[in-house]
């Protein structure tokens, strides 16, 4: 089995992906980690074990980690997430299951003794506090996917930056120039994808016939989601970006993409950007491997078939 650590704000598309990796027998989640982000901290330790809970799955370690981000104030997406950071469905909390060691010691000791991969769902404060304290630890992550930034894709942060980059730039920009110093490539689920995933009322319903109690949960936690997209953008359905980097990571081949060289500006206009080198302007290393297209079929069938455990294919 590929061990996995998790690393995300939960948030109403972080849930769902969790619910996916949870379900996906041929990966051990070793743990979640908690940023800020979507929610404050606490708040989004308090969703991921609403979520582990509505799975029975609380045996998961959850670590904390950041609760702001390295330099530029916190600033929540609870305009998107709900006030509760789980699209207002005010589940009943889940009392305890708070370790004795953060997110990033949790982090180093795991990455210290076992190959493990990441995929990161929020801003990338942790893996960058990493960088910092325990360089070695973060070069022995095996495969690192992060959902964040676009390519081509308009921003929905600011024109030109998504929202888990524009929140903490300089983490991402850390992140994103230590894989060029070790000459690895991060996995880049950009907007570019996951804008293409949307859930959409037909496919709730069809998800609620097929199982009634994990239809229940989704329509719960996505009804106020449903209702920011539609105020938003006049969208019928809501756009589940998360749960696309935990598919592209259980099957690559639903997305694919190019490698180039990726630099996140933390400042002014281009706040949280991926400047994206196409054409080799800077003659830099390819630090990321940039995911432009997606089989969106494919990833439902994987979504909706793991998370009602039922085969499809
Ligand atoms: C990302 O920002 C958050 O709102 C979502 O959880 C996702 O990780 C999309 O820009
Ligand atoms: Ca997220």
């Amino acid at each position: 089995k590929r061990k996995v650590i998790i690393d995300c704000d939960p948030g109403i598309d972080d849930s769902l992906a969790l619910m996916l990796a949870l379900s996906s027998l041929e990966i051990e989640v070793l743990g979640i980690t908690i940023v800020c982000g979507n929610a404050p901290l606490q708040l989004g330790f308090a969703n991921a074990k609403k979520v582990l809970r509505h799975m029975n799955r609380l045996d998961v370690p959850i670590y904390l980690g950041a609760d702001k981000p390295l330099q530029k104030p916190f600033c929540d997406a609870l305009d998107t997430h709900g006030s509760d950071g789980l699209g207002e469905s005010y589940l009943e909390e889940v009392a305890g299951y708070e370790q004795n060691i953060d997110a990033v010691s949790f982090l180093c000791e795991t990455l210290t003794k076992e190959a493990c991969s990441i995929i990161a769902l929020g801003p990338l404060t942790n893996l960058a506090h990493l960088i910092q304290q325990n360089a070695a630890a973060f070069a022995n992550i095996e495969q690192l996917v992060s959902m964040g930034g676009s390519y081509k894709a308009h921003g929905n942060c600011s024109p030109v930056a998504e929202y888990n980059y524009w929140e903490d730039p300089e983490a991402a920009a850390i992140v994103y120039h230590e894989m060029e110093r070790l000459q690895k490539q991060i996995h880049m689920v950009g907007l570019d994808v996951t804008r293409k995933i949307v859930l959409t009322p037909n496919l709730l319903s069809y998800i609620e016939r097929l199982d009634a109690k994990q239809g229940s949960f989704i329509r719960k936690i996505t009804k106020f989601y449903y209702d920011f997209h539609w105020k938003q953008e006049h969208l019928i359905g809501c756009v589940i970006n998360d749960p696309l980097a935990v598919a592209y990571f259980l099957n690559p081949a639903i997305c694919s993409g190019f490698s180039s060289n990726v630099q996140v500006a933390c400042d002014g206009l281009s706040r949280g950007q991926t400047i994206v080198d196409a054409y080799d302007f800077y003659q830099r290393k390819a630090n990321a491997h940039i995911l432009t297209q997606v089989d969106v079929h494919a990833f439902f069938r994987l979504f909706i078939s793991r998370i009602l455990a039922i085969p499809t294919d």
